[in-house]
């Protein structure tokens, strides 16, 4: 399995493009499968994860033409299967998302039931209570869940909590159910605003996405084309602007839209950082002091759990004490361990990691567990003494275009090692 080597302790500088967004990017794709229309899609990243839900579109009968170096085309040719099988699911529980499109489409879905993952137990039994809600026919079996339904019909949806994933498979099932939809406590991420820009573009009608209550006025059917362009990836874009942070450095982030990470521009200007807003990107400029911040994840608009390990990473540098509160996945602190092993000073108390700033880190051979550990490992390599190695870095592959060419043009010195065969 490949490694990431790096040397650290070298000053960041110069620009980073942001790539397309994994979690807009796997939803939209997944959203092909309602349209008889045919679907250029623009600035697809280069994933894993976007491999593993083309492989699985592909296998339930969507023809996918990867024809631009950025893109590809999606075109649902008939239905093939209507299974998603559990090794597609348990390398990434996005492919969930294929269950809401298909039950919609085709009458019929069934998909292998998630199980846990390293960051905690992540249910599905919001997507289930909502499509049963609408009156699909729930039957659970061998680890599979099979839903039917002749056609969905349009319900009131509470979702409690909020999950991502969950508003989005409902509103892609809700987009050809017979009448109207309503989601409350829907999720506000800016990825679920994507979702729906692309439905509507299909022709379906949504009003709401990016606040609490979605309404969808069922169609007979979705038969747009066109070409679409999937936002940013405001994560990895956060992960360039905390690199900034780590290694007293200046990185331009080119194509990060500043408003989809404002609690995150929050936490860094707390921490010293300037932040420079501008027309094409964000600009962060450290002076190389970390300040201490508390952090507190939450759902869309509060800080992204999908940020919490990189900041730490950056808190364990600070000059201070810093508190991170993680409330979204109960198990998401696998880096902790991690980052003591290169002389991080971290406390864990419930779902608190109290932090005291250490003056150095030390490199160290390292282990990632999840997409974003890996990446707080990449950042903490960045800033500290001496050699870091990174294993398993499949994590980094899922969400992560070209880490190590990215940060190599911005003079880390950062490289790929592939195992001797
Ligand atoms: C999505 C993102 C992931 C991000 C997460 C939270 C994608 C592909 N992934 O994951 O990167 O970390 O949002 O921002 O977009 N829950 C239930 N029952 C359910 C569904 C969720 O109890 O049926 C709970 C979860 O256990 C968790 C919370 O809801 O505690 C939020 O999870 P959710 O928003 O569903 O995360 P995902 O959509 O899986």
């Amino acid at each position: 399995m490949d490694k990431i080597l790096i040397k650290g302790g070298k000053r960041l500088k110069g620009d980073a493009a942001v790539s397309g967004a994994k979690n807009a990017a796997l939803p939209i794709l997944a959203a092909g499968l309602l349209s008889r229309g045919e679907h250029r899609l623009l600035n697809v990243p280069k994933l894993m994860d976007v491999v593993t839900i083309k492989r699985l579109l592909n296998h339930l009968g969507a023809a996918i033409t990867d024809d631009d170096p950025d893109g590809c085309t999606v075109r649902m040719t008939g239905l093939n299967r209507c299974e998603a099988p559990y090794e597609w699911v348990k390398t990434m529980r996005a492919s969930v998302l294929v269950l809401g499109p298909l039950v919609a489409r085709f009458g019929e879905a069934k998909v292998s039931l998630p199980g846990g993952c390293a960051i905690g137990a992540r249910p599905i039994n919001l997507h289930l209570m909502g499509l049963e809600k609408m009156g699909a026919e729930i039957t659970i079996e061998h680890g599979y869940v099979a839903v039917k339904a002749r056609r969905l019909k349009g319900a009131r949806i509470y979702l409690d909590p909020a999950s991502v994933t969950g508003t989005e498979n409902l509103m892609m099932a809700a987009t050809l159910a017979d009448g109207v939809t309503v989601i409350e406590n829907a999720a506000r991420e800016p990825e679920v605003i994507d979702l729906a820009r692309f439905l509507t573009q299909c022709g379906a009608k949504i009003n709401g996405a990016g606040t609490d209550t979605i309404t969808i006025d069922g169609v007979e059917s979705l038969d747009g084309s066109g070409t679409y362009r999937i936002m940013p990836d405001r994560i990895e874009a956060g992960t360039y602007l905390a690199a900034a942070a780590i290694t007293g450095g200046e990185i331009f982030v080119r194509g990060c839209i500043p408003r989809h990470l404002d609690a995150v521009l929050l936490k860094l200007r707390e921490a010293g950082v300037e932040i420079r807003e501008e027309p094409d990107g964000a600009r962060a400029v450290s002076s190389g002091r970390i300040g201490a911040a508390d952090i507190k994840t939450l759902p869309y608009p509060g800080f992204p759990t999908d940020m919490q390990a990189q900041m730490m990473a950056l808190m364990t540098l600070s000059d201070g004490l810093s508190v991170v509160t993680e409330t979204v996945f109960e198990n998401r602190f696998t880096h902790v361990a991690e980052l003591r092993r290169m002389g991080a000073e971290i406390k864990i108390q419930g779902n608190n990691a109290i932090i005291k700033g250490a003056k150095r880190l030390s490199g160290a051979p390292v282990m990632a567990s999840d997409l974003r550990a890996s990446a707080s490992l990449v950042l903490a390599g960045l800033a500290a003494e001496g050699e870091t190695e990174i294993a398993r870095v499949y994590h980094l592959d899922r969400g992560y275009e070209r880490i190590e060419q990215k940060f190599s043009n911005l003079g880390a010195d950062i490289q790929r090692i592939k195992p001797s065969v």
